[in-house]
């Protein structure tokens, strides 16, 4: 059984890689509010920059669009890594079975590079069963990866402590004024790679005045910046961007290094009240 991603071409982006050696870009597109029908063209300008990964989510209502955006890039399937998700309301064994096989219809794929469950919802008290059932679709060689998205220290311990299995990843907000300090210790202790969602903390991150600071200093713009010092610390990024001028500036950050002093100053950043996205045990769409 092959349990590669592909991705033969590794010269344009730089890469991470999982536990189990298998390696990941450390720079993807998020395309969450990006339309359905407008996804293949933004696919198409981000892979002409050099993006190799892409992240969906059937809750981003744009599978199909992305599957289309694959198929007509003119890269080969095994040169890009596509990331979808387990929805909240699918979640339970035979039912994450089925959702991750409807996720494969409206993708158009015979596998998955990497299947996260969204959020653990610990109210409905199945991600445990979902986890089980992720084991299953990765032993099938479905889904090359498996990880997580949201996940707090004591979902992930039981998770690992039930099944003995660890997630390759765990996608969580992540961006300067929520630096995520005691989650990404427990990362690096288990071997999880850190993914950061909302980097750009939408966009917010972008005028605060140490981030435009140590961009003037350098000559660089304030997304390179952090996303820089996300990546040099081997967090994945995934920010989304609408222009192929933002695609082109977000990747061209992986020709500058941050010096000590840059990072040290990027850490500081980290706020108590910085998290805008909803706490994981509280978060409950269906
Ligand atoms: N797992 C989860 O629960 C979860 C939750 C939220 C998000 N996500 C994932 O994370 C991805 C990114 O999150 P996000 O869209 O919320 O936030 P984000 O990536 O932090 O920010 C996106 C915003 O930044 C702007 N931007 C991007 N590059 C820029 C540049 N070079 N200069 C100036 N502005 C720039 C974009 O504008 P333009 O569009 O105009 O380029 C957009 O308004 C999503 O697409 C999704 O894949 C996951």
């Amino acid at each position: 059984m092959n349990t590669q991603i592909g991705l033969r071409e590794r010269r344009m982006t730089m890469m991470t890689t999982f536990a189990d050696g298998i390696p990941f870009p450390l720079l993807g597109m998020g395309v969450m509010k990006i339309a359905d029908d407008a996804v293949p063209a933004a696919m198409l300008a981000a892979v002409s920059a050099g993006y190799r990964a892409f992240d969906t989510a059937p809750v981003y209502a744009n599978e199909i669009g992305v599957g289309n955006g694959m198929r007509d890039c003119g890269l080969e399937r095994a040169d890009i890594a596509i990331t979808t998700k387990l929805w909240n309301a699918r979640q339970g064994y035979d039912e994450t079975l089925r959702a991750f096989d409807d996720s494969l219809a409206a993708l158009g794929l015979d596998y998955i590079d990497l299947y996260l469950i969204h959020w653990p919802v610990p109210k409905l008290g199945r991600y445990l069963d979902s986890w089980r059932a992720l084991i299953r679709l990765q032993e099938e060689g479905r889904a090359r990866a498996i990880g997580v998205s949201n996940f707090t220290v004591a979902h992930l311990d039981r998770i690992i402590g039930e099944t003995g299995v660890v997630p390759a990843i765990n996608q969580i907000e992540l961006h300067p004024r929520w630096q995520q300090p005691e989650l990404r210790a427990y990362h690096e202790r288990h071997g999880i790679v850190t993914q950061a969602w909302s980097p750009l903390g939408r966009g917010s991150a972008l005028d605060n005045p140490p981030v435009t600071e140590i961009a003037a200093a350098i000559n660089r713009s304030p997304s390179q910046v952090i996303l820089r010092w996300l990546t040099q610390l081997d967090i994945v990024v995934i920010p989304k961007a609408s222009s192929a001028g933002h695609l082109r500036e977000n990747i061209a950050s992986f020709d500058f290094t941050l010096d000590d002093q840059a990072m040290a100053t990027m850490a500081k950043l980290h706020a108590e009240d910085g998290r805008f996205g909803p706490h994981p045990d509280a978060f409950e769409m269906m």
